[in-house]
């Protein structure tokens, strides 16, 4: 089969892929493999080197999961502050005309427990779960590889972690990804590494190429009862951490089934619990629908729409914060929570005119909710979507959490270590790093996943990829792509365009505060719901950069955010 590709990147920028021994292109003439049903494959990816290794495994003959496992390992190398083997995350598959759904997202050590980050008083110790030893849970992304590889990858294990040891032996050219602040994790990193990772220089990573390549070797075991278990267990001894040899060795990932909601003519495949993702999406999408007559006097991204939105974005996130954790240990109500009868309820209590104060606003099933203040760090997750040739495609959102994580880097690995546990609510009713609060359901508990929003998603059509997407952004993540969800499966713009359009964010604490991209509005916007009441906060945070691939017929249209920095696309024919 004749290969033509090309790379398309979003900015100017100095990038040089060092692959050493690992460029080279095989076939696809395998017999195992049905025709084709799309014209070319697709990636969109948070960097250009994530972008250029799913090229690489593309073309060598690989599936979207191939791909996929080999932009996670990249991402590892090069994109520090997000792309990971030290976190955990979730990957939505679309595999021959099947959904899939793998959760390898971090659990609470076996010795955490429901006060750890509480003083003598009961009060939240600031930072503890957010900086240091601490912070980390145990790691899943090397077991979510694997798992995910082992039921649907075409290539070998060494093949798809190639690239990543390419780039972590050899180099690459580092560029700026990080955010203007340093935070104490980043500055963790760049001392461990002697603050050799500077935009424009080539950046090596000896050691957690060495990692990388034991786990090419042995597969995850290596991660969970190996050598590098021993250093990870070290480094906690030495710095006072929880995660124990047997924390690591009973890691396991869980294929779980997505979220599936049938919405006006297509199928999106998306997060369960323990994401808030998938139900966010799912009560958005229908409550909107339910309140179909309102929505067709409010234009989209007019105040009238953001209004409506807004007041339902305040019920999800009531819900959200009474009724979603872990599935595993706390009974999550996701079918009434996602039922028409339910959602119908909610949507009638929706005031058009102005906003319902927050003292009348209730989780849809009883129980009330403290208030809390909000939360302002900016904070690093990535998300990259592929599609290949047989229709087939991944949608992987998987983070550290906050940026460069927990900044804990395991000597002698070199990786750096998550800061999820911060996702737990570490006291009912106090305010996590994105602003949101929780209940009992997402309370501290030993091997207990703590609650995410990350919503990998995958709309089909009549049983096909129409579009794939998904984004960083902490609490913002689901509203977010919501709103791409709808501006082009509903409004029908192109993706590039719903690419661009503003978006906005609200999530009932504070109160009645609406971050919207204000200079992207026209300014009647922001005074219109200011006079009703809202509170217009400029800028939504948590750094959203959607990576999406929309297939059209048979072609798939990779976009990236042009909120993001770095992002990359290729097509590969
Ligand atoms: O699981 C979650 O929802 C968060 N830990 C994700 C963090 C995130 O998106 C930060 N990115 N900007």
């Amino acid at each position: 089969m004749n290969h033509v590709s090309f790379l398309l990147r979003r900015r100017t920028f100095v990038a040089v892929a060092l692959l050493a021994g690992v460029v080279g292109c095989g076939g696809s003439d395998d017999p195992q493999y049905p025709p084709p049903l799309l014209k070319a494959a697709a990636v969109s990816a948070p960097d250009p080197f994530g972008a250029a290794a799913a090229k690489l495994i593309l073309e060598q003959g690989g599936n979207a999961v191939d791909a996929g496992v080999a932009v996670g390992f990249t991402l590892a190398v090069t994109l520090p502050s997000a792309g990971n083997i030290g976190g955990g995350g979730f990957m939505t598959v679309y595999m021959d005309g099947k959904p899939y759904f793998i959760d390898y997202r971090e659990k609470a050590p076996g010795a955490a427990t429901p006060t750890m980050y509480l003083d003598a008083n009961g009060d939240v110790i600031p930072r503890l779960s957010l900086d240091g030893s601490l912070a980390a849970g145990v790691p899943g992304t090397v077991a979510g590889m694997q798992a995910v590889h082992q039921k649907f990858g075409k290539l070998s294990w060494s093949q798809v972690l190639a690239p990543a040891i390419g780039y972590a032996r050899a180099g690459f050219m580092a560029y700026n990804t990080a955010s203007p602040t340093t935070t104490a994790s980043r500055s963790n990193f760049n001392n461990y590494f002697g603050g050799k990772m500077v935009a424009g220089q080539l950046f090596k990573q000896p050691e957690l190429a060495n990692t990388l390549q034991r786990i090419s070797d042995n597969g995850a075991d290596e991660f969970y009862k190996g050598q590098t278990a021993d250093l990870l267990v070290a480094q906690m001894q030495r710095t006072q951490g929880l995660i124990s040899k047997a924390d690591l060795a009973n890691y396991q990932a869980v294929w779980r089934d997505p979220v599936a909601i049938d919405w006006n003519g297509y199928t999106v495949y998306t997060a369960p619990p323990p994401s808030s993702g998938g139900f966010g999406i799912g009560q958005l999408l229908k409550m909107k629908s339910f309140l179909a007559p309102q929505f067709a006097n409010a234009p989209l991204n007019s105040a009238q729409y953001l209004h409506l939105m807004a007041e339902m974005e305040k019920r999800v996130f009531a819900d959200r914060a009474q009724y979603l954790g872990d599935s595993d240990f706390f009974s999550v109500p996701m079918s009434t929570l996602l039922s028409d009868d339910y959602l119908r309820r909610r949507a009638a209590e929706v005031n058009p005119l102005v906003p319902t104060p927050l003292a009348q606003i209730q989780p849809g099933l009883g129980t009330d909710l403290p208030a809390a203040p909000g939360a302002t760090e900016k904070p690093q997750t990535t998300h990259f979507s592929i599609v290949d040739k047989w229709g087939n495609a991944v949608s992987n959102t998987y983070t550290l959490n906050g940026g460069y994580g927990s900044g804990i880097v395991v000597e002698g690995a070199g990786f750096l270590l998550n800061n999820e546990m911060d996702d737990f609510a570490a006291k009912p009713g106090v305010p996590n790093q994105f602003g949101v609060v929780g209940s009992d359901a997402n309370s501290v508990q030993p091997n207990k996943r703590p609650l995410s929003s990350m919503s990998p998603t995958i709309a089909t059509q009549n049983g096909k990829v129409a579009l794939v997407l998904g984004t960083p952004g902490g609490s913002r993540i689901f509203t977010s792509v919501y709103q791409v969800l709808v501006d082009v499966l509903e409004y029908k713009l192109p993706i590039a365009e719903a690419q661009a359009q503003p978006r906005f964010h609200h999530q009932l604490l504070p109160d009645n505060v609406i971050e919207y991209e204000a200079s992207k509005y026209p300014a009647s916007v922001g005074t219109d719901l200011t006079n009703r009441g809202w509170i217009m906060k400029d800028g939504v945070g948590g750094g959203l950069n959607i990576e999406a691939v929309q297939v059209i017929g048979d072609m798939p249209y990779p976009v990236t955010d042009p909120r993001g920095k770095n992002g990359a696309v290729s097509v590969i024919y």
